[in-house]
Order: C-alpha cells, then structure tokens, then sequence
C-alpha cells in the first residue's frame, strides 16, 4: 500500500510554514560543482519533487530559468504563493 503524504492542503500549508530554508552549503556544492565543469552561463535548474519550492528559490538568483516539478497540486499552490521570483514555474 502507497500513501503520497504530501497531497493534502493542509500538510502542503504546514510544510511550507515549518520546512527549514536548505542550508547555502548545497547551493554552494551546486554552483563549485558547475563551476568545475565549466557550464556557464547557468541557464537551467529543474528542482524535481520541489514541495513548496525552498530549494527552487534558493536557486533562483543563480539560474537564468529554475522549473519546479512536483507530484502534488496542493504543495504547488503553496510554492505559487510565494512572490517575487520571476524565473521560477512551478509544473
Ligand atoms: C520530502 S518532500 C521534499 C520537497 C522539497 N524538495 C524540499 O526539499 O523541501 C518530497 C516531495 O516530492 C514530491 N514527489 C513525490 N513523488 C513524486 C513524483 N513521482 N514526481 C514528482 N514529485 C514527487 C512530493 O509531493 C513532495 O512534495
């Protein structure tokens, strides 16, 4: 039996008020990693299973385009909410 804990509004709400903002040493480990592989300039981020869109954001300023995928409509709705991110969807 399979249960998708993050399709309920509520669940989707509450992991966007209370999921910590991922720590800048994975932002960093990402871009050191590009960096080394001399891709420039950072065209495209895909943040698949991006829940409410922590990490999609802290992407954001260092792509020209990020594309947040996820599974649940409702955890998609709560990314959607949060403003000021114009390179960022949300599929
Ligand atoms: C533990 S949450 C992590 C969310 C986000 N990456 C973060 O760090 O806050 C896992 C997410 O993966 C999504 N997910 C699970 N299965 C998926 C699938 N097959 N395709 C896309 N998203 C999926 C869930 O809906 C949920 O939002």
């Amino acid at each position: 039996m399979t249960y998708r804990m993050f399709e309920e509004k509520h669940h989707a709400s509450i992991y966007q008020r209370y999921r910590f903002v991922p720590p800048e040493e994975i932002r960093d480990i990402i871009l050191h990693y590009l960096e080394r592989k001399n891709v420039q300039p950072h065209a495209l981020a895909v943040d698949l299973g991006c829940g409410t869109g922590q990490n999609s954001r802290l992407m954001a300023p260092h792509f020209q385009e990020v594309v947040g995928i996820d599974i649940s409509e409702c955890q998609l709705e709560e990314a959607r909410a949060v403003t000021g991110f114009n390179n960022i969807t949300y599929r």
